[in-house]
């Protein structure tokens, strides 16, 4: 049998479609290119409209591409599976697996069933009370994602799930009630991916904040995790995703300062700049309170580079209070952000909510809030010339030059380093490896720099 999987969405897509490739890869599958595979799996994301409108696109494309091929199938996992669940199956008689988070745990062996029984169609679709562990599958298949790691880093998942419904929402629907994962399974993978040469672990979920918070417990929070897997021997670089400010611990703002393999890096979504759209937006801070997080973690690390998520044009939001979001930018001066265009989700608290803002006027808003990020943005990375860093390789770079070969990587604070190797050096494979560099230049969006020691 030979699959492909084409992955939407969230870096918790990107391991989950990962590890899905490694399961089909241990039961003997081959990975494919998509015309050639026997079973296409899509794994998609339905935060906003747009993306749900691509897995729509991609099923008729694949419609199209499955005639003449009737042993091919597909199957269809993540959000917008868990959400229109076995509408899909009916709709698109070639889908005959939907899955969703839970639910992936089991789909390997649904595959290995439906592959053999003609006809079959089937759903994994419940949420179970505790986090799913999975079987470790951990020979070859990478997620072919613009976001997958690189050769020698790696995510680990600490949760699943939300309970925080913002009022925009649609993940506590789609991922279900945050579950923890139990402590030792996390700590049992990274030593096990640490054993296997990887340098660099993220720590995934949707708030890894409030880990250890939900019914099931942990016996331990997020703080005395994040401890545990930096004292692992071997481990060079660890960093977490995503924070809610509301849950950040001062014992996690603190080890920053005391962590010395925790990167100097945290996206730390803000959505909204005004206190009355964080109100109706059910996220449970005010500015005041964010800025103080902020101050906090610069205090612990001043080199820290922050990142965040703004969602402009929210039911109700006014000039003025997009106003207050570009001063929130200003103020905090983050290095990057994700902006996106408030998009209504079915059975969120937020369709409800009245007056929508017109979609020109959403336009204009994050058009300005994104030119005024690309500003703060060069600033950022211009005030990095001269900085000497440590740059972990993920491959070349994209863009060569006749006399060098450059490789691209990311300092600890998660900025794209280009680096030129000249001479006798140009053989030099710097793919998960790490290298004294010294910045030279800055980019629009990444930074150039210079070899200053050996690669190790
Ligand atoms: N727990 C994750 C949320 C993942 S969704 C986190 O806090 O990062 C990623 C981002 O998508 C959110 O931070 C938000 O900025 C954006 N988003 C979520 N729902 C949205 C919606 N309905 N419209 C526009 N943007 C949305
Ligand atoms: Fe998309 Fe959110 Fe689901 Fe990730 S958790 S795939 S961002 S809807
Ligand atoms: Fe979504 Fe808010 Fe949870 S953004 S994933 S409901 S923290």
């Amino acid at each position: 049998m030979k699959f492909h999987i084409v992955t939407f969405g969230c870096q918790m897509n990107v391991n989950d479609s990962d590890w899905l490739a490694r399961a089909l890869l241990a039961r003997g599958w081959q990975e494919a290119p998509e015309d050639e595979a026997d079973l296409v799996v899509l794994n998609t994301c339905s935060v906003r409209e747009k993306p749900e409108q691509k897995v729509h696109s991609a099923l008729g494309r694949l419609g199209q591409s499955f005639r003449g091929r009737p042993q091919a199938f597909a199957a269809v996992g993540g959000c917008v599976a868990q959400q229109l669940g076995e509408d899909l199956l009916r709709r698109y008689p070639f889908v005959r697996l939907v899955f969703g988070s839970d639910g992936i745990a089991q789909a390997p062996n649904a595959l290995e069933r439906i592959a053999a029984e003609p006809g079959l169609q089937m759903a994994l679709l419940d949420f179970l009370k505790t986090y799913p562990e999975r079987e470790e599958a951990w020979e070859g298949g990478a997620a072919a994602h613009a976001d997958a790691p690189g050769p020698r880093q790696c995510f680990v998942n600490i949760m699943q799930g939300c309970d925080n419904f913002c009022a925009y929402c649609i993940v506590p629907y789609t991922r279900g009630r945050q579950k923890s994962r139990r402590p030792e399974a996390v700590l049992r993978e990274c030593r096990e991916q640490i054993a296997r040469g990887v340098r660099e672990i993220t720590l995934l979920g949707q708030n890894v904040n409030s880990f250890g918070q939900d019914a099931g417990g942990a016996g331990m929070n997020f703080a005395e995790l994040l401890h545990a897997v930096a004292a692992l021997p071997g481990l060079d670089r660890l960093r977490f995703t995503t924070s809610h400010p509301k849950d950040i611990a001062p014992e996690v703002v603190r080890a920053f300062g005391e962590l010395e393999n925790l990167c100097p890096h945290l996206h730390l979504p803000l959505q909204s700049g005004s206190d009355a759209v964080l109100r109706r937006m059910g996220r449970k801070y005010d500015t005041e309170r964010y800025l103080r997080i902020v101050r906090e973690l610069q205090a612990a690390r001043p080199d820290i580079a922050l990142g965040t998520d703004l969602i402009v044009g929210f039911p109700g939001e006014t000039d003025e209070d997009f106003e207050r979001t570009l001063e929130m930018m200003r103020e905090v001066r983050f290095e990057s952000s994700f902006s996106f265009k408030y998009s209504d989700r079915p059975g969120v608290a937020a369709v409800n909510m009245t007056p929508k803002v017109d979609p020109q006027t959403a336009s204009d808003r994050l058009s300005r809030l994104q030119e005024l990020q690309n500003e703060i943005t060069s600033e950022a990375l211009e005030s990095r010339v001269g900085a000497v860093c440590e740059v972990l390789f993920d491959g070349p770079s994209r863009v060569q030059s006749e006399d060098a070969a450059f490789w691209r990587g990311r300092d600890s604070g998660g900025r794209i380093v280009n680096v030129p190797l000249c001479g006798a050096e140009r053989e030099e494979d710097l793919a998960g490896r790490m290298m004294p560099v010294r910045i030279t230049e800055a980019k629009k969006h990444s930074l150039i720099g210079e070899k200053t020691g050996e690669a190790w």
